[in-house]
């Protein structure tokens, strides 16, 4: 596997991280994650958006946002990736220095890493669904964020599997504010309902994808929490991220949602967004 390390592109066993970066040291950093249709890269412009969003609420200073659609064709191409369907990981961190929470003073240069993964889409959860659990979020007040820092999703994620489950949905304050790696929404009455995009959740890029299909297919969304006690009156609940696309939840702690079945407007949102990815392969 040939990876982009620090301005080279170099076989991963080669990439040396040094012991002073401040990823390393603190987690100072972001990430993000795109996903690569077979050489296909979806929303690319959103996420490095949002990694350009990320870095600026961290006043880290990176200054070639604009090289990287480059940097990722070459190395999907290096890698072969056309003929793969995978995702794109890429990683900023604001630099090495000698370990002080206080900035370096001068400029850092920050660390820069880009790697792919082949992945092997769940068809059988995007289609007859998934089973949930409710976890505590106990993440800071800044998950608007895509921060490295991720141990507080790895510990409720791995509560989650405990259980059981693929997914944890996280609770604060008595809402349910979104999944341990991917957003949420519920169906009532043919109406979406998501958390409100703020301080509390990720800025997520599929989220914004199904906000355009229901303004086309003319789906009301209400961006209001969901709180645990009303989350059975719903009729569906689906999770939604780069890697699982849109995930029915069929179950959550054991109960089952809805008639622990898809739901329609699930499956019409899946059927969308499915036409996306194919004019999205057809253009490339
Ligand atoms: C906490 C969290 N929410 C939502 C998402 C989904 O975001 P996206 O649709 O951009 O993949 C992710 C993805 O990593 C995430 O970590």
């Amino acid at each position: 596997m040939t990876v982009f390390y620090n301005g080279n592109f170099i076989a991963k066993k080669d990439v040396k991280i040094s012991p002073d970066d401040r990823g390393f040291l603190f987690g100072d950093g972001v990430y993000e994650v795109v996903r690569s249709y077979f050489g296909c890269l979806f929303m690319f412009n959103e996420h490095i958006n949002r990694l350009n969003y990320s870095l600026k609420q961290l006043n880290i200073n990176f200054k070639y946002s604009e090289r990287l659609e480059n940097i990722v064709r070459e190395l999907i191409e290096i890698n072969d990736f056309e003929k793969k369907d995978g995702v794109v990981y890429l990683q900023i961190t604001r630099g090495c220095a000698p370990r002080s929470l206080k900035y370096p003073e001068g400029e850092l240069e920050p660390t820069v890493y880009i790697t792919l993964n082949e992945i092997n889409p769940d068809y059988y959860s995007y289609k007859y669904g998934i089973k949930a659990s409710l976890v505590d979020d106990i993440r800071w007040q800044r998950c608007d964020i895509k921060s490295v820092n991720l141990l507080a999703n790895v510990i409720a994620h791995n509560q989650a599997v405990e259980k059981g489950s693929k997914i944890g949905l996280f609770v604060k304050n008595g809402i349910i504010t979104e999944g341990t790696h991917v957003g949420l929404f519920g169906v009532k009455d043919n109406e979406l309902i998501t958390h409100p995009s703020d301080n509390q959740i990720l800025p997520s890029i599929t989220r914004g994808v199904i906000f355009n299909l229901c303004n086309k297919l003319n789906i009301t969304i209400t961006e209001q929490a969901i709180r645990p006690e009303n989350v059975y009156n719903l009729d569906e609940l689906f999770i939604v991220g780069t890697s699982p696309e849109i995930a029915p939840v069929i179950f959550l702690d054991n109960k089952k949602m809805g008639n622990g079945t898809p739901g329609t407007i699930t499956v019409m949102l899946q059927q969308a967004f499915s036409k996306l990815i194919r004019d999205c392969q057809k253009i490339q």
